[in-house]
Formats: C-alpha cells, sequence, structure tokens
C-alpha cells in the first residue's frame, strides 16, 4: 500500500477548460477511413449515408470537440478537389505519403456532415508539401463563402448551398520531415511558405484562425517559424509519438513520459514567447499539439494498427491530466488516431472494439467544462531510468463546476493499492462517485475474442478523507 496526499485549493482558478483539449484526429490512412469511419450506403455494415454506424456511435460517445482531417503525411499529397462532386466521378489516385489507393469517395461534404453527426468543430489541414497556396485559398472559399463566385458555387451546386464556416485550418504537416512529400529544406522555407499560404487563405475569409507546423524537440524551428510567420498564425502544431520499441523502455518510463510531455510543451510555450516579445509579434499564438499517442512496433505502414493495453491507458490519461493543466496554453489537442490507425477503436468485418484509451476518454469528457484548479500532490516516487526522473506515483488534477469537485487521479504503481487523503479547501464533500479503469494487470488488452476485459467499474460511498486507488488505476472522483 502506498499513502498520498491530494490537496485540492479550489479557491485558486487556474483557468477555465478549453474541451478542445480533447480532439481526436482521423487520416486517410490503413482502415481509418474507409473501412473504419467511411463504408459506403451500399455496405452490409450498418450505416447512415455511408458513416459506418458503430463506429459512429462510439465516437460520439466520447463527445470529441475537434476532429483533425485528412492527414497527417497523407495530406502533403492530397488535392481535395478529387473528392468533390458525384462520387462515381471522382477519380482514384495513388497516395504518394502512404502507398495506398485513394479512392476519394470520402472527401469534404461527407467529412463536414460526419463531424456534424458526430457533433465537432472541424479542422481541415490544406497541402503545403506539393500543394498551392491557390489550392489552399480555393478550399477555404468552397468551406465558407457565400459569395457567387466558382468554388463557394460548386458547393451549392453539390447540395450545400449553405457555408460549411470551418473556422480552423493547418497548414501543413510535418513539412520539417523528409518522409513528408514536398518537405522544407528549413524552417526558413516553412515559415514564408506559411506566410503566402496564410495570406491566400485568409484573403478569402479573414475570421479563419491557422495552425502552422512546429516541432517538438527543435526550437530553433520554431523561433524561425513564429519570427516570420508569427503575425499570420494562431497556433504552433506540435506532435510527439512515444515509441515503446526504444531499447530498454519499461513500463515506468511509459508512464514517466507525460511529465516530460507536460514539461516540454511548458517549454515551447516559453519559447512562443520569448520570440514574440524579442521580434515584437504582436498576434498570440499557442500549441496545438495536433498529433499524440503510443506507437509500438507492431504498428507498420501502411496500416499502423496496435492494441493497446491498460499501461496505455495509464499513459493516455496522465497526458490528459497534463493537457487540462495546460489548457490555457494547449488549448487545442488531437489524439492520433481514432480508428484502426494507432486506434482508440477498431474494427473487424462488422464488429467493433474498444479499447482501454478509448475508456479513458469515455472517463474523461464526461466533463468538458470548468474550471481547473490548484491541486498539489504528495507521494512516493520511482526513478524513470531512460528519463532520469523521479516520478510521483499519484498524479492529479481538478475540475470544480456547478459546486461538484471532478478530481482525476492516476495510480502508476504496478502492484500497490494506493491510499490517498483528499484535502479540498473551501468544500466539503458528502457523496463520491467513483469511476475507474483497472483490468487485473498493466498487460490487459481487450480484444475481438474478449472485448470487455478491462472496462470502466463504479461505484459510490460517503466521503470520507481518505480514498483507495486501485494499483494501476485511472480514476475519476466526481465529489459532490
Ligand atoms: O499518425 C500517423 C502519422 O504520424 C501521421 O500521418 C504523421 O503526421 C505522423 O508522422
Amino acid at each position: 500500500m502506498i499513502r498520498s496526499v491530494i490537496y485540492v485549493d479550489l479557491d485558486t482558478t487556474l483557468h477555465s477548460l478549453d474541451k478542445r483539449v480533447y480532439g481526436q484526429f482521423v487520416e486517410h490512412l490503413g482502415r481509418c477511413i474507409y473501412g473504419g469511419i467511411w463504408v459506403g450506403e451500399n455496405s452490409t455494415i450498418p450505416n447512415v449515408n455511408g458513416h459506418r454506424l458503430d463506429v459512429l456511435e462510439a465516437i460520439k460517445a466520447i463527445k470529441p470537440p475537434v476532429v483533425r482531417w485528412p492527414g497527417g503525411n497523407f495530406v502533403s499529397q492530397y488535392h481535395w478537389m478529387d473528392g468533390i462532386g458525384p462520387r462515381d466521378k471522382r477519380p482514384k489516385r495513388f497516395d504518394l505519403a502512404w502507398g495506398q489507393v485513394e479512392p476519394n469517395e470520402f472527401g469534404t461534404d461527407e467529412y463536414i456532415e460526419w463531424v456534424r453527426l458526430i457533433g465537432a468543430e472541424p479542422f481541415i489541414v490544406v497541402n503545403a508539401g506539393n500543394g498551392t497556396p491557390e489550392e489552399a485559398a480555393a478550399w477555404v472559399e468552397y468551406c465558407n463563402s457565400t459569395r457567387d463566385t466558382h468554388y463557394a458555387n460548386l458547393r451549392k451546386r453539390y447540395g450545400h448551398p449553405e457555408p460549411y464556416n470551418v473556422k480552423l485550418w493547418g497548414i501543413g504537416n510535418e513539412l520539417w520531415g523528409r518522409w513528408q512529400v514536398g518537405f522544407c529544406r528549413d524552417a526558413e522555407e516553412c515559415a514564408w511558405r506559411t506566410v503566402q499560404f496564410a495570406d491566400h487563405m485568409k484573403r478569402v475569409d479573414s475570421s479563419i484562425k491557422l495552425v502552422a507546423v512546429g516541432v517538438d524537440y527543435d526550437p530553433e524551428w520554431n523561433i524561425d517559424m513564429i519570427r516570420i510567420a508569427g503575425e499570420y498564425i494562431d497556433y504552433l502544431s506540435i506532435h510527439t509519438y512515444i515509441f515503446t520499441d526504444r531499447q530498454g523502455k519499461t513500463y515506468e518510463d511509459l508512464v514517466a513520459w507525460p511529465i516530460a510531455i507536460e514539461e516540454n510543451l511548458k517549454h515551447i510555450y516559453i519559447t512562443i514567447e520569448q520570440t514574440r516579445h524579442r521580434y515584437r509579434v504582436k498576434k498570440e499564438i499557442k500549441i496545438a499539439f495536433d498529433e499524440w499517442n503510443v506507437w509500438y512496433p507492431e504498428a507498420q505502414p501502411p496500416y499502423l494498427e496496435q492494441i493497446t493495453s491498460v499501461k496505455d491507458a495509464i499513459f493516455t490519461a496522465l497526458v490528459l491530466n497534463a493537457l487540462q493543466r495546460l489548457s490555457n496554453i494547449v488549448p487545442i489537442a488531437t489524439f492520433a488516431q481514432t480508428v484502426n490507425v494507432l486506434p482508440l477503436i477498431l474494427t473487424k468485418e462488422n464488429k467493433i472494439l474498444l479499447t482501454p484509451q478509448y475508456l479513458v476518454f469515455k472517463l474523461y469528457t464526461e466533463i468538458t467544462e470548468g474550471n481547473v484548479v490548484a491541486v498539489d500532490t504528495i507521494s512516493p516516487h520511482y526513478i524513470s531510468k531512460e528519463l532520469g526522473l523521479a516520478v510521483p506515483y499519484i498524479d492529479a488534477s481538478a475540475i470544480h463546476h456547478q459546486n461538484k469537485v471532478y478530481l482525476f487521479a492516476v495510480n502508476r504503481h504496478p502492484d500497490e493499492e494506493a491510499e490517498i487523503a483528499i484535502h479540498i479547501k473551501s468544500f466539503t464533500p458528502i457523496a463520491v462517485h467513483h469511476k475507474y479503469i483497472a483490468g487485473t494487470s498493466i498487460n490487459d488488452k481487450n480484444t475481438f475474442e474478449e472485448p470487455n476485459k478491462v472496462k470502466i467499474e463504479e461505484k459510490n460511498y460517503k466521503f470520507s478523507e481518505t480514498i483507495k486507488l486501485p494499483p494501476h488505476s485511472v480514476n475519476m472522483l466526481i465529489l459532490s
């Protein structure tokens, strides 16, 4: 048994939660779109206008506030006009990014219909790889314009008289990497390219918000991007994957990584602020953490499939705790990815599988508004050899909303239960609704054969100042 103290200070609000930190990302890659999200109207798999119904319902249940599309690497060679108009007339293309055949059955109109069905805000990334600023501006016109002009009229002709009002747009994806079609030579080139794209796109709709390519481990890249393109952009895109095949990475290292991620995001924000001040960039710029996940060696192109377990659920919950704490400087985060690719949700023919990581999103998105309040945790530690860090076994974050405290507490300990003394300033709870995900071991997974091995469990009890958290568990305590 480990002992810990959590002190929640309801008198100190850090910021109000930006629910967009619970966003998702879907890409034309492997079986994410085709077979995962889209099966077509003639499929024997139940669907709504071609959108796969079981996946639609599962995604609705985790209430993503925003969904990024169409890539990822895919977007750097995607020409959006291939994906509009009568479906039987759309060209099949060879996808230069992933080496697949892109049938273009799912395009802008299908994506917009799908995000509306799940109740999310669209977030479209434009092709800044082998695409042009004109093509990107035409996409903004197609989506947002009411004018009597070519691309707006195309949208109307294809059955959508009202504009889609897509507010959030990304300019390119990972243009610093040689794997990216149309990659940039260096940050300066990418920043000037970003300026041209932003300028073209904003001439069509000045109200749009733009996300520019940043790097998680290269401050010099980020400095050049802010220095050159700062007045044109609203967010810097940051991606982080934890590759679990690195030699010697243990469970303890994996669940230590969210600390490094949180620190890194804070450092990137400091770099943004320092650069803005140094170069007198007036525009406020925040971070869009628009790809993040664990990545196992079995997740290989072109499918990138993996089935994650309780340990990955713990990693995911720890990142979400960090994102709650950072949501004033990282207001947007999109998990990579939602369906079949590094997935939260897997499909096999007409079956669907919800992973423990999915269950974490289910738990956390129960409350998507409120104030993130100050929390201090005193906990025993262990040492992560990979990161050289002292890691507390317990991590906690809290949201205060309408006379309830939602305490998100993770017990990293692989074997021991945690006894937590909870102190809340300015609030005396009476009841606890305790929901948690733990399974029976850190390696427990859900499979098509045993889909409910790991589930959300719950209990209700009277509040007493000591609460127990199971070993290797993700917990939400609703204190009222
Ligand atoms: O999410 C899979 C891929 O990982 C994305 O296409 C790319 O942006 C990243 O490198």
